[in-house]
Formats: structure tokens, sequence, C-alpha cells
């Protein structure tokens, strides 16, 4: 490679053949998942597909697990990279929990075939493991889903303690990957965005808009039904639903 100088090259090639082999093999493919085991189950992925490397271009695998704690998904890819590093191998958890979590497990290596990690157990391993949760008093949506099915499916639950609302839509492009998921659920306070601006990892571009529900505290949606209701003489009434709108939401 390096060491292999030009004008021996050529004359080799002249020859005929050419002693310094170039390319290297690589698995190639993608893999999404999307249930509700997948945090404790590992999904086995035996990739038969593989890909003749050229120049820079050394192997990469990356894995995603994202979970709302109702549903996770998990995506992979595995191909060719031109990487700023020749052996990379990390796991970045984006958020930790309590609600939603995120984790990257990102591997770059330029050894024959050596993108070769068969299972999800790497992600499962490093979920962080939190301290039992406390029920807090906002209901959020939750949903994780391909964009545009969230919509009719959206439940609503209790978040735990110390976290809000979330909202996204989160876009990967590239590595053999391309798709928009609708993500809503608890994301811990104060972290806004669920995978920290990171744009990239890899090859596969990160794309997250917020799309942040309207921050009405129920105190607010409840007074011009109240005051309306009072304005037309409805005293019973509306001193029920006042009482009714003092109330905690559990
Ligand atoms: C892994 O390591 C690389 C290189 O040090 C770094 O750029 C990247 O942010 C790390 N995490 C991921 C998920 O790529
Ligand atoms: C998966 O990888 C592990 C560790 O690299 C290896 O021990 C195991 O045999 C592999 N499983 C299959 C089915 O290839
Ligand atoms: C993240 O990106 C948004 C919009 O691009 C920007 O306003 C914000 O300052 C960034 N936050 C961090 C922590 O980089």
């Amino acid at each position: 490679m390096g060491a292999c100088r030009i004008q021996y090259v050529l004359l080799l090639s002249l020859l005929g053949f050419c002693p310094c082999s170039d390319t290297l093999t690589c698995q190639m493919g993608s893999m999404v998942r999307l249930g509700s085991d997948l945090t404790r189950n590992e999904v086995e992925w035996i990739e038969l597909k593989t890909v003749e490397t050229s120049g820079e271009e050394i192997c990469q695998e990356i894995f995603l697990l994202i979970d709302v704690g109702t549903t996770a998904l998990i995506l992979g890819s595995k191909g060719p990279s031109i990487p700023s590093h020749r052996n990379v191998r990390n796991i970045t958890v984006f958020a930790r929990g309590p609600g939603l979590k995120a984790i990257i497990f990102y591997h770059i290596c330029d050894i024959e075939l050596c993108n070769r990690a068969n299972s999800t157990r790497m992600l499962i391993d490093s979920i962080p493991s939190v301290a039992p949760t406390v029920r807090g008093r906002q209901p959020c949506p939750i949903c994780l889903h391909f964009k545009g099915i969230c919509n009719s499916y959206t439940n609503l639950a209790i978040c735990p303690r110390g976290t809000r609302c979330y909202k996204s839509d989160l876009a990967l492009h590239g590595g053999g990957i391309s798709a928009i998921f609708s993500i809503s659920g608890c994301l811990v306070y104060p972290q806004k965005f669920l995978m920290k601006n990171q744009s990239s990892v890899g090859t596969i571009s990160l794309l997250e808009t917020l799309l942040m529900p309207k921050s009405k505290s129920p105190s607010h949606e409840l007074v011009p039904s109240i005051l309306l209701t009072c304005m037309f003489g409805l005293l019973a009434l509306c001193l029920q639903r006042s009482v009714l709108s003092a109330e905690p939401i559990s």
C-alpha cells in the first residue's frame, strides 16, 4: 500500500500483476427493527453480503438503539467508509434515561471482514441502569415509529420525575439507510436534543427536528371554559369545574 512505489506498481502491472492488493473486503448491509423487547433480547444479524473496497476505504459498522419505553428501534449498517481514524470502536450514550434512551455503537477497522458484529448484545450491555424512577405528574405522548404512523397510535403516559415531553422527527441517511422516524416520549431534563446535536455517525447523517408540544399548562386550557360557564351564570357547574381543575393530574 503506502510502501508500494508507483513506478514499481506500474512496472508490475505492465507485467500483468500487482503484489500490493489495495482492496479490503467488508460486510455490507443494513437492517431496521422496531419492537417492544429489543432492549432485553438481542437481535442477531448475520450479514453474508460483502463488498470489495478500494483506495482509502475501510470497513464500518454502526448500530443505533432508541428506546421510548414501550417500543424500541434498532438500526444497523455495515459497509465501506472513508474515516478520519483508522481504528475506532466506541459506544456513545446520547440519552441515558429515565424515559428516552439513545445509544450508538460505532466501529471502523481496516482488517479483512472486521466489521462482523453479529448481534445487538453490545448495545444491550451498555444500556445504563437508572435508579428506580419516581412517577412525575406530566402526561406525554409516547410513540416511536416510521414518520407518519405515530399520530394514529399515540398513547399518553405519565413521565418519570425529572423528565419532560419530547417530540421529534429523526432523519437518517447514508450507509444503506434512508428513513425518517417520529419519536415522542419523556426526555431527561434539561437535555433538549435526543442525539445531542450530532449531525453524523460515520457515513450516516442524522437530522433531528424538534416538534415541541405547545407548552400550555392544563390550567390555562381550563380557564376560558370556566370563565364562559361562569358568564352564563351556571354557578353550580362553574364551582364544580373549578374544583376539578384544581386537582392534580396523575
Ligand atoms: C466515536 O469516536 C469518534 C472518534 O474519536 C468520535 O468522533 C465519535 O464522536 C465517537 N462516537 C460516535 C458515536 O461516533
Ligand atoms: C457471533 O460473534 C461472536 C463473537 O465474535 C462469536 O463467538 C459467535 O460465534 C458468532 N455467532 C455466529 C452465529 O456467527
Ligand atoms: C444545537 O443545534 C441548534 C440548532 O441547530 C442550536 O440552536 C443549538 O445551540 C445547538 N446546541 C448545542 C448544545 O450545540
